[in-house]
């Protein structure tokens, strides 16, 4: 797909001029048909609709005359706020058909305020010809007699409408590129101890070029560089005591701003384990513009969790993998990090996958969330 950027925005191609051509002749055909004997008069809303109305013109098939009009906007009272002013309309409209064309209808405030504006003149009828409508932005309730495209609800220019005047001149539409193609994937892999996170992100990091940051690796490396916070870390440790909130996201910080400002995206895995944590991580990313874009939850029924850890114990001789403790890790992951997963909904990047089955089935649901993110 080719992406140009305009401004400091990036487009890509949503309809092809091809289409919006024929669009526009279905249209003058539909127009024809309905003001037969109107001699109707077009009135093109400058400057997006200039293109649109030259179209169309040419593809009616009865007699019509086509006139362009301006909006102004000016500083009413403070009651009446912004208002806007029809100029350059030189008609009489007195008795007259009159279509207004308009490049695209948003909330529909222009379109009322025409509506009324013109109403005043004593039209025998006023439509509106739109080349485009946005129906879920739609705020006033207006009747719009044609429109050629209903869009969704994001930011188009070319053939004829703009950003901040740029992009005009452009043959086909172009939406603007999603911040989900252009910008970092960061990631949360939640589940609880023996779920899989270690093997899955690795799998992620290898396939999307992510980073990795796991709060273990980072406090053993910053203590061993020696960096300050990991001195600061270090004392908190050796006194027996948990790393602060505060101090563990500041670490967290510095590890993620030496990735730069382009990278592709973080995995965060084994932090947040609280809702203070995943408040301060939140506030740690909004502070860069940036935002945890999936929370991704591997779900695995507890059986199989001790499964698993007593088989990694026996393996790994780790100390902590024993029947006991296991029992003692899952209840603090049930009580202070599994109300994470709440919190994370109601942010609405919370995102479930069955933890339990074929390591391959598991990768395929969390790329499918990935690329949808
Ligand atoms: P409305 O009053 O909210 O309906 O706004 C209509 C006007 O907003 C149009 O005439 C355009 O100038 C501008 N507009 C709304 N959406 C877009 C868009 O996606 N691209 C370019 N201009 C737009
Ligand atoms: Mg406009």
């Amino acid at each position: 797909m080719s992406v140009i950027k305009i401004r400091d925005k990036q487009f890509k191609v949503s309809i092809p001029e091809a289409e919006i051509k024929t669009r526009i002749k279905a249209l003058a055909a539909q127009i024809s048909k309905d003001m037969e004997g109107k001699n109707p008069l077009f009135l093109g809303v400058l400057n997006g609709s200039f293109i649109f109305a030259a179209d169309l013109m040419r593809e009616m098939t009865i007699p019509c005359e086509v006139s362009f009009v301006k909006l102004a906007s000016y500083q009413g009272t403070i009651s009446t706020g912004k208002v806007q002013e029809v100029i350059g309309l030189n008609e009489d409209l007195t008795g007259r058909t009159v279509i207004i064309v308009e490049d695209i209808v948003d909330t529909g405030r222009t379109m009322k305020q025409m509506m009324e504006s013109l109403g005043t003149r004593r039209p025998a009828s006023l439509h509106i010809c739109t080349l485009f409508v946005k129906p879920s932005k739609l705020e006033e309730p207006i009747d719009i007699d044609y429109a050629a495209f209903s869009i969704p609800d994001d930011f188009i220019l070319g053939y004829g409408l703009d950003y901040d005047q740029a992009g005009r001149y452009l043959k086909d539409v172009y939406t603007i590129v999603e911040s989900k193609e252009n910008s970092m994937k960061n990631i949360v892999i939640f589940g609880a101890p023996g779920s899989g996170k270690g093997t899955q992100s690795d799998k992620m990091i290898e396939k999307y070029g992510l980073n990795h940051i796991s709060t273990g690796d980072v406090l053993r490396s910053e203590i061993k560089k020696g960096t300050e916070l990991g001195m600061t870390a270090k004392g908190f440790i050796d006194n027996g005591q948990l790393i602060p909130d505060d101090l563990m996201v500041s670490i967290l910080a510095s590890v993620y701003d030496s990735f730069g400002r382009e990278h592709k995206g973080v995995i965060f895995d084994g932090f947040p384990r609280t809702i203070p944590q995943a408040e301060a991580l939140k506030q740690m990313l909004n502070e860069r513009g940036d935002s945890v874009a999936a929370m991704i939850e591997l779900d695995v029924p507890e059986d199989e969790l001790m499964k698993r850890l007593i088989l990694r114990g026996q393996q790994s001789g780790r100390a902590d993998d024993n029947e006991e403790t296991i029992k003692k890790r899952l209840v603090v992951y049930h009580s202070q990090t599994q109300p994470l997963i709440e919190w994370y909904k109601k942010e609405g990047v919370h995102y479930h996958i069955d933890g339990l089955g074929e390591l391959d089935r598991i990768f395929a649901d969390i790329c499918a969330v990935i690329d949808s993110i």
